[in-house]
């Protein structure tokens, strides 16, 4: 995964993705329209993508090949928007050096070097991928290389990303098409990566969710409000050889009447007063009431055990339980998992949407905007935005509704989290009843440990409590008491739970009764966040 824009991340998202690819250019990727919202030419870079893509391998504008021509510090602090180290790595670099310094670091090169490395520029200003500057040429959009995990590495799986340029003045575009951010990577790094027959991704932008489902889905269909959005998405998906279809329309109306197995969306999903400054972000309507919309119209492009995945914020309101705002918008009919990944207050919420912007919030119009912000989520009683992942699945069963925090570091990917958490679900549902689950046999995980914590005493540490943990995905963690650890120390993956829980009544001198009604709830627990295992017999 390289060269991600150095923007948006921590609030945004800080997983690592892993996952997923597919190619051939589509005709299909083209988008219709020829202008943008804003009446400006719209880029056209699917007839150039052959020759662009040839260009690149040949010169190893890649992944790997631009990794070696810079080395990993000057790497590094690109990734971090600091160019000078890349710069002067480049200097040497031929051919591979023109492009990264065109393409990546926004210099102007020289026409004959230009000319060296693409081929004709001519062709190429047209389509809107570089711009006349003075002599030479510069680049007018941010082309580059990405790949995931699954990648091979060889010429099959090269992938590139088209968007915007990354500058300040770029950004304030209100049909900027943002580059892969630190949501993006989140959202790619959580998506359930299964064989499936079709997915949608919602809001493709820039194309990059489309590229990661085109690794597991027979089909993609990518859609964007955007008209630009589409044109990039279509640059992205030609040059990176992926078929994918597009759509341009609002949310779920380009595929009114389809059914997918798996959708993804990484929405405009930034709570705020009821306007769009940037397209990528504002979702126009008030509030999180777009995410609650969209949740409740889910269903009707999931066909059954379909999943969707989103990133989403919501509003912590005076008086209001987060969780249940966020279950009130459940659709009948879906298992759901909830995962809060960060809550910050409302001032933390607008500085960094506008630093995310390029706007610099000491600015008076900043200022301005900043003002009428707050005051709205003043007036909403707003104390906090809280930013998560949203997993539904359709399903014919009583669905399980999840709602938890998951804040800090995690130690994985969430993407094979949320693909096992639907199969502890099942399992769950199919022991819903206590003989059943009593009749199981379960393990701990391998990445389980056991914690033991002291706190000072008057005679030295003093053994205060216990946890059972994950060192591994989530790093769930819950606290056990003493009859607890013995039981899960039993969880071998030999006994059933009901054998081990009568040992324990023996051992600890507790009715059996009592130890099976106050342990069950918790050993669910444990089965949901990963940290018991079931065992086949
Ligand atoms: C945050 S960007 C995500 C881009 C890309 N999928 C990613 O993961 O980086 C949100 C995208 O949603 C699009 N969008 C905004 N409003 C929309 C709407 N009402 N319906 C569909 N797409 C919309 C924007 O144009 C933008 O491309």
């Amino acid at each position: 995964m390289l060269l991600t824009h150095h923007q948006r991340d921590e609030y945004l998202g800080r997983d690592e993705p892993g996952g997923g690819a597919g190619r051939t250019t589509d005709p299909s990727c083209r988008p219709g329209p020829a202008g943008g919202e804003d009446g400006r030419v719209l880029p056209d870079l699917v007839p150039a993508a052959p020759g662009l893509r040839t260009a690149f391998l040949t010169h190893g504008y890649t992944v790997d090949g631009v990794r070696a021509l810079l080395g990993r510090a000057a790497h590094d602090a690109l990734t971090r928007g600091e160019p000078e180290a890349a710069d002067r790595a480049t200097r040497d670099g031929g051919e591979l050096g023109v492009l990264v310094r065109l393409l990546l670091l926004g210099a102007t090169e020289p026409a004959a070097a230009v000319r060296a490395a693409l081929g004709d520029p001519g062709p190429l200003v047209g389509a809107g991928l570089l711009r006349v500057a003075g002599d030479g040429f510069a680049a007018a959009l941010d082309v580059r290389p990405y790949a995931d995990d699954a990648g091979s590495g060889a010429a099959d799986d090269a992938w590139w990303v088209v968007s915007d340029l990354d500058t300040p003045a770029a950004r304030q575009d209100r049909d900027h098409v943002t580059g892969v951010g630190g949501a993006s990577l989140s959202l790619a790094a959580a998506a359930i990566r299964r064989p499936v027959d079709a997915t949608l991704d919602l809001g493709t932008g820039c194309g990059v969710q489309a590229l990661h489902a085109s690794r597991h889905s027979r089909t993609v269909v990518g859609t964007d409000v955007a008209p630009r959005a589409l044109a990039l998405a279509a640059a992205t998906l030609a040059l990176s050889g992926v078929r994918a279809e597009l759509r341009e329309g609002p949310w779920l109306q380009p595929v009114a009447g389809r059914r997918f197995a798996h959708v993804v969306s990484n929405p405009p999903f930034v709570p705020g007063p009821a306007r769009v400054d940037y397209v990528y972000r504002d979702s126009g309507a008030d509030g999180d009431d777009a995410l609650a919309a969209l949740l409740g119209d889910l269903p009707g492009v999931l066909e059954a055990g379909g999943v969707a995945q989103l990133l989403g914020s919501w509003l912590h309101v005076r008086g209001e339980d987060w969780p249940d705002r966020v279950r009130s918008w459940l659709p009948p009919g879906c298992d759901a998992w909830i995962l809060q990944r960060e809550v910050v207050d409302p001032a933390m919420h607008v500085g960094t949407w506008q630093r995310d912007a390029g706007l610099d919030p000491a600015a008076p119009s900043a200022r301005a905007r900043a003002g009428e912000w707050l005051d709205w989520a003043e007036a909403r009683a707003v104390e906090g935005v809280g930013f998560g992942h949203l997993l539904l699945r359709r399903t014919d069963a009583e669905p399980v509704v999840v709602v938890e925090d998951l804040v800090g570091e995690l130690g994985g990917p969430l993407g094979p989290e949320a693909d096992g958490w639907l199969d502890r679900v099942d399992w769950l549902r199919a022991h819903a009843g206590d003989d059943a689950l009593l009749g199981a046999t379960l393990a701990l995980t391998a990445s389980a440990t056991l914690e033991r914590y002291a706190v000072p005493g008057e005679e030295g540490w003093a053994e205060a409590g216990a946890a059972v943990a994950r060192r591994d995905g989530p790093l769930w963690r819950h606290e056990v008491d003493e009859p607890a650890a013995a039981l899960l120390a039993g969880c071998r993956g030999e006994l059933p739970l009901g054998e081990l829980l009568a040992l324990l009544s023996f051992a600890h001198d507790r009715p059996y009764d009592a130890l099976v009604a106050a342990t069950l709830p918790a050993v669910r627990e444990l089965v949901r966040h990963g940290l018991l295992v079931p065992v086949a017999p």
